[in-house]
């Protein structure tokens, strides 16, 4: 298969979506939507892409250069912003190296976020097969407002006309224009010079190229999408809202047929980033978003959220609780009720129990933190255990500085105890419960640090002017 070069369209304001963020950048589950038509992009054989860019430009350039596979791409600037065949024609004239280029060009636009690299390709293939030079990408919509409407003449296109310029006859056809084009450059590009903005919207519209190649006698074609939901273009926020449940949609009937039990799709959120093993059950009301690999026969849920990079491994239950950027390993419980957060490592058979939080901490295998704890910039051993309510105190306010807490294999730390960082309890070493820890505990030795009890026989009776009788009378 031969190759071709590619151009995506994001220089629009996105006007429809009330947005300081430029359209484009919007997230879809996470990732902006113009990174995700690159990706799909980045599937098939492209020689080389460009991206206009124009509305909000410094933002858009920079989230290019942020991701790895988008960095190489070059932005043509398009200002003003005059219309869709107006950043086209940028092209023609800013990329000199484009000038004699004689393969074809595959036009995308940045707002259609859920093309499939297969029906890109499909585009290629009708347009290699039919020997067009210009060749659409049509899908039939139910409900077609808004999108240019392709007029055909028997079998041939014919041209497009807009929303806002089309007739009531018109707007009753249901065959839009996806604004998805294969187009050979050196034969269909010099059509750019003469569009005109005489229009509704007073704009150069790259449709209206169509009708200029039928006129020029170029071959011009159409190739036919069957889900119209790929196609989904983003205008507003109910469109992205709307382009998120497809894309959902999407991902958990793939995740369902990888063996995987989604009980409830309709509470269930997952990016299509996500991997999950088989027979790992997903329950009602999660949110998972990032990076994230969950392994086998795990158990998430209900409620639980991910985000940011996250491993799981095996056998692993996360019970209505947060995670973020954390590598989990096998038979590990996780909440409920559990917030791990900005680089946690914890490994097989540990417990993380009810309102414990952890952060960028290391933890060792068979060690339990079962309730109410907090641990932050600590390196728990294996076969510890952190009673309910213990405290790494790792945040020196005055110095603003975060300090390290070692608890070394098989120490037992007592509920509701403050270990002040930086420190090390030794290994198989026992802080005694409600005990502040400042300084380190060798291995074998127990720490008490806390007010020795006292008791003051008969306090309660003399506070209260109890008589002797009266106390052993009542009870
Ligand atoms: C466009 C098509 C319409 C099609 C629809 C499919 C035109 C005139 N209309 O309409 O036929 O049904 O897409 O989604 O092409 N852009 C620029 N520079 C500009 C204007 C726009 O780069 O001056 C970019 C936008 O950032 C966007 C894309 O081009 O990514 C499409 O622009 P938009 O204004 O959304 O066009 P639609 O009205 O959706
Ligand atoms: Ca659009």
């Amino acid at each position: 298969m031969e190759g071709f070069r590619a151009v995506i369209l994001a220089a629009g304001k996105g006007t429809r979506l009330k947005s300081e963020l430029p359209k484009v950048l919007h997230p879809l589950f996470g990732k902006p939507l113009l990174l995700r038509v690159l990706d799909t992009l980045n599937c098939l054989n492209v020689e080389e892409a460009c991206v206009i860019v124009g509305h909000g430009r410094e933002q858009v350039a920079e989230a290019l250069n942020a991701d790895e596979a988008a960095c190489a791409v070059r932005a043509v600037v398009q200002e003003p912003q005059l219309g869709t065949g107006h950043a086209l024609l940028q092209v023609r004239q800013k990329l000199t190296d484009w000038a004699g280029y004689a393969g074809n060009v595959l036009i995308l636009s940045g707002d259609v976020p859920l093309l499939e690299a297969a029906t890109l390709q499909g585009l290629l293939d009708t347009h290699a097969a039919q020997g067009n030079d210009l060749t659409l990408l049509a899908a039939t919509m139910p409900n077609p407002f808004g999108y240019g409407r392709v007029i055909t003449e028997g079998d041939s296109v014919r041209r497009i006309v807009e929303q806002k310029d089309a007739t009531e006859a018109e707007k009753l056809v249901q065959l839009i224009n996806t604004g998805i084009y294969c187009l050979n450059w050196a034969k269909i590009s010099p059509l750019l010079d003469r569009l005109s903005n005489n229009n509704a919207q007073g704009e150069f519209y790259l449709t209206d190229v169509i009708l200029l190649a039928v006129q020029a006698g170029f071959r011009v074609g159409a190739a036919r999408l069957d889900d119209p939901d790929e196609v989904l273009g983003v205008n507003s926020r109910a469109d992205l809202a709307q382009c998120h449940e497809v894309l959902n949609r999407r991902t958990l009937n793939r995740l369902m047929a990888e063996g995987v039990t989604i009980v409830h799709p309709a509470s269930t959120l997952i990016a299509p980033e996500v991997s999950i093993g088989a027979d790992s059950t997903v329950l009602p009301g999660c949110y998972l978003q990032g990076k994230i690999s969950i392994g086998k026969r795990c158990v998430i849920g209900p409620h639980t959220t991910m985000s940011g990079v996250v491993a799981i491994e095996d056998e692993v239950k996360v019970v209505h609780s947060m995670v973020r950027d954390a590598r989990i390993g096998s038979f590990t419980n996780i909440g409920p009720f559990a917030q791990l957060r900005d680089g946690v490592e914890i490994s097989h058979h540990v417990n993380i129990g009810n309102f414990v939080e952890v952060k960028k901490t290391r933890i060792d295998h068979h060690t339990n933190a079962a309730h109410l704890a907090y641990l932050g910039d600590a390196t728990l051993g294996a076969e510890v255990n952190i009673g309910a309510g213990t405290i790494t105190a790792n945040y020196d306010p005055i110095r603003d500085i975060k300090e390290q807490t070692v608890i070394e294999d098989g120490a037992k730390v007592g509920s509701n105890s403050v270990l002040i960082a930086p420190v090390t309890v030794g290994q198989n070493a026992s802080v005694a419960a409600g005990s502040v820890i400042t300084k380190n505990v060798q291995a074998w030795d127990l720490a008490i640090a806390r007010g020795r009890q006292v008791e003051i026989s008969g306090w309660v009776k003399r506070v209260k002017g109890i008589s002797a009788e009266e106390a052993t009378s009542k009870p």
